[in-house]
């Protein structure tokens, strides 16, 4: 019987003698040893502590939980000592050096989905792996646009532990052998389907949204009666790598866009460790990725922090939700004056 493909094989193969690659591997294997270990404290619930206790907060105005703190910790250490010249993650105000001659960096979301850590629901940590630019401040690395990605992905914490990664070459999906230790190569590559009819949105926050996300919302909701002429389902999970793991596995769209609410004038989800390495994933999974007006991808950050709205899944379904003809200032979606533009349809 052929022996099972683990990911560190796999990944080093992939890598050949390239030393960006082998970089990008030795990456890869040191973010996939700190997630078995955050899924070891996870899968032991409250018997490893309060893992949900609040600890104060992130510098952009978050609560921390002590899971977001251990991840963080967790995932320092395992990249520590490896060919990455520096971290960043929505923990750290700013980036950890490590030594800026190596040739990548890592931007994380440690810990993704704080709030559905007590209650038992599937959270990850997602990563985006870039190339360092030689000439210039560390810093400059972590500002290219998602399109410069050598790779990214997220590790899910759920009924099993997976990872979802890619380095160009489409979206793979390996599993974690608890006994083993080791992510074990268990799905085809991926190919998101190009139509769906299941959405993804944070439905209480309707009131907030522009006119352009209602109208789409309303003809979701009014399916076979309705302009869609088709019935939608909602599954709205609060943890964005749940809601992007169903939508690898079977469509579908996620959809946070900005809204009037303060501090939601680009939405919610972070550019350059949320929004860039699901793009990536997507894209590689024969999807798309949109702020609902530029490809994420293509979006040059100005800072490590910054949030962008984020559409993304089956690519017509996508393309349907652009068609609503998004506003792509944020100003216009809260002044009163402009209230009824999104309503102009293509
Ligand atoms: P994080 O836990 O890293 O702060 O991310 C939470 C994100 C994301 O996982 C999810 O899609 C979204 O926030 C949920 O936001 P709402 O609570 O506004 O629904
Ligand atoms: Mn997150
Ligand atoms: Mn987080």
């Amino acid at each position: 019987m052929p022996q099972p493909k683990t990911l560190d094989l796999d990944l080093l193969e992939w890598a050949a003698n390239d030393p960006q690659k082998t970089a990008t591997a030795q990456a890869l294997i040191a973010i996939c040893q700190g997630a078995i270990e955050i899924a070891r404290l996870i899968s032991m619930g409250r018997l490893a502590g309060n893992l949900g206790a609040a600890r104060g907060g992130n510098t952009q105005g978050d609560v921390q939980k002590e899971l977001d703190v251990r991840s963080n910790d967790i995932l320092i250490e395992a990249l520590r000592g490896t060919p990455v010249a520096a971290l960043a993650s929505e923990e750290l105000e700013k980036p950890l050096i490590f030594d800026d001659r190596l040739p990548v960096v890592v931007a994380l979301d440690p810990l993704d989905g704080s709030s559905n850590i007590d209650t038992n629901v599937s959270i990850g940590t997602i990563f985006s792996i870039l190339p360092v630019l030689q000439g210039q401040p560390i810093q400059a690395a972590f500002l290219q646009p998602g399109s410069a990605q050598c790779a990214a992905g997220y590790v899910i914490y759920g009924p099993h532990t997976a990872i979802a990664f890619t380095t160009g070459n489409g979206t793979q999906i390996y599993t974690l052998d608890r006994e083993k230790g080791s992510f074990i190569k268990s799905h085809p590559p991926v190919s998101i389907p190009a139509s769906a009819n299941e959405y993804a949105i944070n439905a209480s926050n309707y009131r907030h949204w522009s006119d352009s996300i209602r109208s789409y919302i309303d003809d979701c909701i009014g399916g076979k009666d309705g302009r869609r002429g088709q019935d939608a389902n909602m599954r709205w999970i609060g943890s964005l790598v749940a809601d992007c793991h169903r939508i690898l596995v079977r469509g579908g769209v996620f959809l946070y866009p900005r809204d009037q609410r303060k501090t939601y004038e680009n939405g919610r989800l972070r550019l350059t460790y949320e929004a860039n390495p699901i793009a990536f994933l997507i894209e590689q999974s024969g999807g798309k990725a949109t702020d609902g007006f530029r490809r994420i991808m293509d979006i040059e950050p100005e800072t490590i922090h910054q949030r962008t709205p984020l559409i993304f899944g089956s690519a017509s379904e996508v393309d349907r939700i652009c068609a609503f003809k998004l506003d792509p200032s944020p100003e216009s979606d809260i002044s009163p004056l402009f209230a009824n533009r999104g309503l102009l349809r293509s």
